[in-house]
């Protein structure tokens, strides 16, 4: 919910300090700025220039739902979490401390419900750009807070007050979260590694991973965070029939340059099962 994590969250504009009013239904900053919360738990906290996009759409989650809840990312989520237990060991963040965790383009709110599982006392806000994710997310777990904010603008989120960021499969902004880390919180992320997904490629013509991504991601951290460690390759097979195939390109990009038909037309075409891998690492970032 979001009255557990309302002293993390900040003011779009001004980054100034929120409290929750009218018997929960709307947050107001000290800077006088107000915001209502959906009916469905969620809160938009756009700065003045509003959001330039709608991210995922009702569609896309609806497949990622559908796709995640088969269990098949397993392997990831439990990396994730693994990963972020480390990161809270490494900086001595005890349970007490009440540990927060905030995750960007966080869509059905799968892994951060996993993480806020995993460590107890924690709590969660997250971060997507996409309003049906939002609705998703304000329900994935009773310790996270669901917004709606522009991973490319201003975070709402206080200056050093996240112990661990997460970013699976999204979009990653350096300096923003250098500026809300704590001292020794880090970054962990999560990148689709070329090969993933590539018994599929050919068969329903799905663009590939775009090479490069971690160089840029480093490239952009420069002065801001640093790498911490070896990043870790995650891999493994997963059996899939053709409904999970169908959500799984349903969740991804492709499901936007491919025509529906087409697509519906090369699935119908696959074997009734196939091993196809999944392949991704993590990479672990700090305050430079
Ligand atoms: C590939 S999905 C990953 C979702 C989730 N992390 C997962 O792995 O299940 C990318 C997510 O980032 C969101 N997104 C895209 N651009 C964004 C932005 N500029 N700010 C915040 N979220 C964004 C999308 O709406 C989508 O939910």
């Amino acid at each position: 919910m979001l009255r557990d994590v309302i002293d993390i969250l900040a003011d779009p504009t001004d980054g100034s300090a929120l409290q929750l009013t009218d018997d929960d239904r709307r947050i107001v900053s000290d800077s006088g700025h107000s915001f209502d919360i959906a009916r469905q738990g969620y809160v938009t906290l756009a700065g003045g220039e509003g959001l330039k996009h709608t991210g995922d759409d009702a569609d896309m989650i609806a497949s990622r739902e559908t796709f995640l809840s088969g269990g098949y990312f397993a392997p990831f989520v439990e990396a994730v979490s693994a990963t972020i237990n480390q990161a809270l060991d490494e900086a001595n963040v005890a349970d007490e401390d009440r540990p927060a965790i905030v995750e960007i383009g966080a869509g059905t709110g799968y892994y951060l419900a996993h993480a806020l599982d995993d460590v107890a006392e924690s709590r969660g806000v997250g971060i997507d750009i996409s309003v049906p994710a939002a609705k998703h997310l304000a329900k994935c777990h009773p310790r996270a807070g669901a917004v709606v904010a522009d991973a490319w603008q201003r975070l709402p989120i206080r200056d050093r007050a996240v112990d661990v960021i997460t970013v699976i499969f999204a979009p990653r902004n350096p300096e923003e979260f250098a500026r809300i880390l704590k001292e020794k919180g880090q970054v962990i992320v999560l990148t689709a590694h070329p090969g993933h997904l590539d018994e599929l490629r050919e068969p329903l013509g799905i663009i590939g991973v775009e090479p490069g991504k971690i160089e840029h991601l480093m490239e952009k951290s420069a002065g801001f965070l640093e790498r911490i460690g070896e990043d870790e390759v995650i891999e493994f097979p997963m059996e899939l029939d053709r409904a999970s195939i169908a959500a799984q390109i349903g969740m991804s990009p492709s499901a936007r340059h491919i025509e529906a038909e087409d697509l519906e037309r090369r699935i119908a075409a696959l074997p009734e099962k196939m091993i196809v891998t999944a392949k991704a690492q993590i990479t672990r970032l700090r305050l430079a």
